[in-house]
C-alpha cells in the first residue's frame, strides 16, 4: 500500500462497524458526522482504515461475544501497523462498551478507547488522547481510555447531523433509553433513564431533513411510544400529537414510522394517529414477547396477552390495513410447554407480517439472569423452531397477499441490477421494478407481480396520456 501515514488531516480512514439495533445504526452515522471534521472519511475496508470504531450489541450474548472475535481479527492488523512505524487506532462503543467498560480492555487489551453511547460527543477528544498516548512511544496494552459516564447533557444536543442528501428514507432519534426495566433486557442498563428530545428540536431537524431530500423519516427510540416532549408553545406532547404536527407542519413529508413500541405506551391518541393522519403509515413494531400471562408478569412486562389482543384491535378498528410486527422470546426462565404453547395462540390469532425471535440468553446484572428454572439450550432451540415456522408461514402469506394488487411504493434507491429500482410498500415490504431513476424519492404506483421470501417483484405503472388509452 503507498499510504503515507500521518500525512494531512483530510486523508484519515474510519471504518465503522455496526452491530444491533437500528439506533446503533443511527449512532454509528452520527459518529461519522462527530469525526468528519477531524479529516475522517469512511472507509467499508478495514485495512485501510486509521481508526476502527466497533458499535456493539450486548442485547444477547451472541451479540456481545462477537465482538471479542472481531477485536481479536483486528489484533493482527493493529500490531502490523505498529511495526511499520504507524497505529491502527481501535474503539468499542455501543452497549457492550457500556455494560463492560475496563473489562473490555481487559479482555482484549490493544483496545485504544472504550466509548458508551452517551459520550460520543466527546471522540474527538478520546481520540486525540489515544492518540498522544500512542505517539509517546509507552506501549500501553490494557491502559485504554473508558468513556462511559452518562453525561448531564443530552448527546442529542452536542452530537452535530450531516445528512446524506441522497437518503430518502431517513431516522430521526426522538428519544433514548428506557424506564421499564423487563427482568430479561440490559437495555435500562446500557442507555439510561428515558430521555425525550424537545419537540421543537425534532421539528426543525425533521424539516431540515425533507428539505434535503427526505421523503420519509422514521422516529426513533428504544421506547419510541413513551416519548413525551416539551412542546413548542410549552407544555408537553405525546407521540401522537407529534406525529400530527410532523404530518402538518413538514411539507413534502409523505411517510412517517416511529419503532420501538411498548403495548403499555399505545395511547388512546397515539391509536388514532393511526387513522387520522395519512401519512403514518399503516406498520407498527410493537412487541409482545410471550403469549403467556404468567411468563409476561414474570417479564415485568406489566400487560397481559388480552391487553396486547386488546391493543391490536383498536388500532385495526382505527387502521384496517395495519400490519403488525414483534419480538419473541422464548424458553424464559420457568417457561413451561403451556406457556409456550400460548404465545403460538397468540401468533396464530393475531397474524403477523413480520417478527424477530430469539431463545431467551441469560445477561449477567439483570433479574432474569438470576431466575431459577433456566432452560436447556436444546428446548429452546425446539421452541425457537416452531415460533419460527409460524412466524415464516405469516410472513409469506401477508407478502402473498399483496401479489396482484397495486400500491404505492416510495422508491429509495438504486437496485443491483442496471434499470432496477428498490422501494418499499406503505407496509414495509420491499419491492424490486424496473423504472427510471428519476423516479428515486417518489412515491409511485406499483402492480406486484410476484414475492420471495425477503422482497416484492412489481411494475411501475405508467400513467398514459390522455387521449391513448388503452383500446384491448
Ligand atoms: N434474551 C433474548 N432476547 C432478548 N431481547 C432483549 N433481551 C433479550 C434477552 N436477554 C429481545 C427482545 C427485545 C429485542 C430487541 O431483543 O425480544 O424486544
Ligand atoms: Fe428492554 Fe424494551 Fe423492556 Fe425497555 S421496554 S427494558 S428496551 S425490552
Amino acid at each position: 500500500m503507498t499510504r503515507e501515514r500521518g500525512d494531512t488531516a483530510l486523508t484519515k480512514k474510519l471504518h465503522l462497524k455496526t452491530y444491533g439495533c437500528q439506533m446503533n445504526v443511527y449512532d454509528s452515522a452520527r459518529m461519522a458526522d462527530v469525526l468528519a471534521p477531524l479529516g475522517y472519511s469512511v472507509t467499508d475496508i478495514a485495512d485501510e482504515a486509521d481508526l476502527v470504531i466497533l458499535n456493539t450489541c450486548h442485547i444477547r450474548e451472541k451479540a456481545g461475544e462477537k465482538v471479542y472475535s472481531e477485536l481479536g481479527r483486528l489484533r493482527p492488523l493493529k500490531a502490523q501497523r505498529r511495526a511499520e512505524g504507524g497505529d491502527l487506532l481501535l474503539a468499542v462503543a455501543g452497549c457492550v462498551a457500556q455494560a463492560e467498560g475496563a473489562e473490555v480492555v481487559r479482555r482484549a487489551p490493544h483496545v485504544d478507547i472504550v466509548v458508551g453511547p452517551q459520550s460520543y460527543h466527546q471522540l474527538p477528544e478520546l481520540i486525540a488522547r489515544a492518540t498522544r498516548a500512542a505517539a509517546s512511544g509507552v506501549p500501553a496494552p490494557g491502559r485504554g481510555i473508558v468513556a462511559t459516564d452518562f453525561p448531564t447533557d443530552p448527546k442529542f444536543d452536542s452530537l452535530p447531523r450531516q445528512v446524506d442528501p441522497q437518503a430518502v428514507s431517513v431516522f430521526l432519534a426522538v428519544q433514548e433509553g428506557c424506564d421499564k426495566f423487563c427482568t430479561f433486557c440490559v437495555v435500562p442498563y446500557t442507555r439510561g433513564a428515558e430521555y425525550s428530545r424537545p419537540a421543537g428540536d425534532i421539528l426543525a431537524e425533521a424539516q431540515n431533513l425533507v428539505q434535503l431530500g427526505a421523503r420519509e423519516i422514521t422516529l426513533l427510540g428504544q421506547n419510541v411510544n413513551a416519548w413525551h416532549g416539551s412542546a413548542p408553545a410549552g407544555g408537553e406532547w405525546g407521540l401522537g400529537r407529534l406525529i400530527r404536527a410532523l404530518a402538518d407542519g413538514v411539507p413534502g413529508l409523505r411517510r412517517i414510522r416511529y419503532t420501538t413500541s411498548h403495548p403499555r405506551d399505545m395511547d388512546d391518541d397515539l391509536i388514532a394517529a393511526h387513522a387520522d393522519v395519512p401519512a403514518l403509515m399503516p406498520f407498527l413494531h410493537l412487541p409482545v414477547q410471550s403469549g403467556s400471562d404468567r411468563v409476561l408478569a414474570r417479564m415485568n412486562r406489566r400487560h397481559g396477552a388480552d391487553e396486547y389482543r386488546r391493543i391490536v384491535d383498536r388500532l385495526r378498528t382505527a387502521r384496517p390495513d395495519i400490519a403488525l410486527s414483534s419480538d419473541f422470546i422464548v424458553g424464559y426462565p420457568g417457561e413451561t410447554d403451556g406457556d409456550f404453547a400460548q404465545t403460538l395462540d397468540l401468533i396464530a390469532e393475531i397474524g403477523f407480517a413480520q417478527a424477530f425471535s430469539f431463545k431467551y440468553s441469560p445477561r449477567p446484572g439483570t433479574p432474569a439472569a438470576a431466575e431459577p428454572g433456566q432452560l436447556d439450550e436444546d428446548v429452546k432451540s425446539v421452541r425457537l423452531a416452531a415460533v419460527q415456522e409460524l412466524l415464516r408461514r405469516q410472513q409469506d402469506a401477508f407478502n402473498q397477499a399483496t401479489v396482484g394488487r397495486r400500491v404505492p411504493v416510495l422508491f429509495e434507491k438504486r437496485g443491483r441490477h442496471p434499470g432496477q429500482l428498490i422501494g418499499r410498500t406503505p407496509w414495509l415490504q420491499s419491492v424490486h421494478a424496473e423504472g427510471a431513476e428519476r423516479l428515486i424519492g417518489q412515491e409511485v404506483e406499483v402492480d406486484i407481480a410476484g414475492s420471495g421470501p425477503n422482497s416484492l417483484a412489481g411494475r411501475i405503472v405508467t400513467i398514459e396520456p390522455a387521449g391513448m388509452g388503452a383500446a384491448a
